[in-house]
């Protein structure tokens, strides 16, 4: 028989706080990935449960008070931060755990601060940048007439400057050519606000997640495999691949984790991740999605501060790939949070 931890019993007593974002029901066009939030809640509540301990489930809203009444009414010592947003606003992906850091309770995952940074995908690669980690070159549209694409090379993608899950990412966020580019921007920037027109990486995409406290390590490498796509598709992961079930691509695009990659690669994906993973501050779990290119060179697309952890979710695929089953993973986030509330 396993021995408990002397945290494990001390969190044994306490109640463990669910916080997460309210999904928007209705016509919200990105329901799919919103109401993930849920299944994540459910599936580390019911593994709570089968650990032993009580879990309650906390809204986090702009009803700031209600918020607060939970904490007063109850002895919640540590939370689960699964809020992605606030209402559906990507720019409060933070707020939540700054509430907490105010509180002085203990959560999983990264501080708000590095939550805040990463959220931004141009702040992001701005620091990025400035310490020699390769990130592809982009400009940033936010509505100018006089926009001009002069600086980067063809094809470009465009993408949300603020959104997550590949909201506003398809095979119609790839341009050849900037007069295509151009039609097309003012009504991208309608729907989805400020934008990066990004020159397009042609090449293959890992995804690097990181584990652990007080030092995460390296879990194994996922790649995206896109061999199933027919010739004419770009090969990304977007909004479709990760959430329509009925797309081609949902099924195309395929994780695996290769066992071949060549040691340099291997290396230079590994130092990469752990890099970004002290640059922004980033603590327990994160995963960074990375492209290489023809010449095998890796360019940082985003950091994931805390990323997806429903069952299905890519890190929680990566660490059982390293022999780290749900339970475990939630087990050790208990843990790790237990140790910064000494
Ligand atoms: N510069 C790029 N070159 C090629 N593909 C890209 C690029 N940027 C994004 N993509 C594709 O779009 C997907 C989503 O983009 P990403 O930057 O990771 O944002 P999100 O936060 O929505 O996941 C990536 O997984 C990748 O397939
Ligand atoms: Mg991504």
């Amino acid at each position: 028989m396993v021995r408990e931890r002397p945290a494990d019993e001390r969190m044994k007593k306490n109640l463990i706080g669910l916080v997460h974002n309210v999904p928007q029901s209705g016509s919200y066009a990105f329901s799919e990935s919103s109401a993930d939030v849920m299944t994540q809640v459910a599936s580390i509540e019911e593994t709570l449960r089968s650990l032993g301990y009580v879990s309650r489930r906390i809204p986090f809203s702009r009803d700031i008070d209600a918020f607060l009444a939970t904490f007063r009414e109850d002895p919640i010592n540590m939370v689960f931060n699964l809020c992605e947003t606030v209402d559906e606003d990507p720019l409060f992906s933070g707020h939540a755990a700054a509430v907490l850091e105010l509180l002085n309770v203990p959560f999983t995952g990264s501080p708000s601060s590095a939550i805040t940074w990463t959220m931004d995908k141009a702040m992001t690669k701005r620091i990025l940048k400035a310490c020699g980690i390769r990130t592809p070159k982009y400009l940033i549209y936010e509505g100018s007439p006089h926009f001009n694409a002069g600086y980067l090379t063809f094809p470009v993608i465009v993408k949300p400057r603020f959104e997550d899950a590949s909201i506003g990412i398809d095979q119609e966020s790839v341009f050849e050519s900037e007069v295509a580019l151009k039609e097309a921007l003012g009504s991208f920037h309608e729907r989805f606000g400020p934008l990066l027109v990004e020159e397009y990486i042609d090449g293959r995409e890992f995804n690097v997640s990181l584990f652990g406290y007080p030092t995460a390590n390296v879990m194994p490498v996922a790649e995206i495999d896109f061999s199933a796509f027919p010739g004419e598709v770009h090969h990304i992961v977007g909004y479709r691949a990760k959430w329509d079930a009925s797309s081609p691509e949902y099924h195309n695009a395929v994780r695996r984790f290769p066992e071949d990659l060549p040691p340099p690669l291997q290396g230079s994906l590994e130092k990469i991740a752990r890099e970004c993973f002290h640059l922004f501050m980033l603590r327990d779990y994160t995963r960074v999605d990375i492209r290489t290119d023809r010449r095998n060179r890796p360019y940082v697309l985003e950091i994931n501060a805390n990323p997806c952890i429903s069952p299905d979710a890519g890190f929680v695929a990566s660490l059982a790939h390293a022999g780290i089953n749900y339970t475990e993973m939630v087990r050790n986030f208990v843990e790790f949070t237990s140790l910064r509330s000494c």
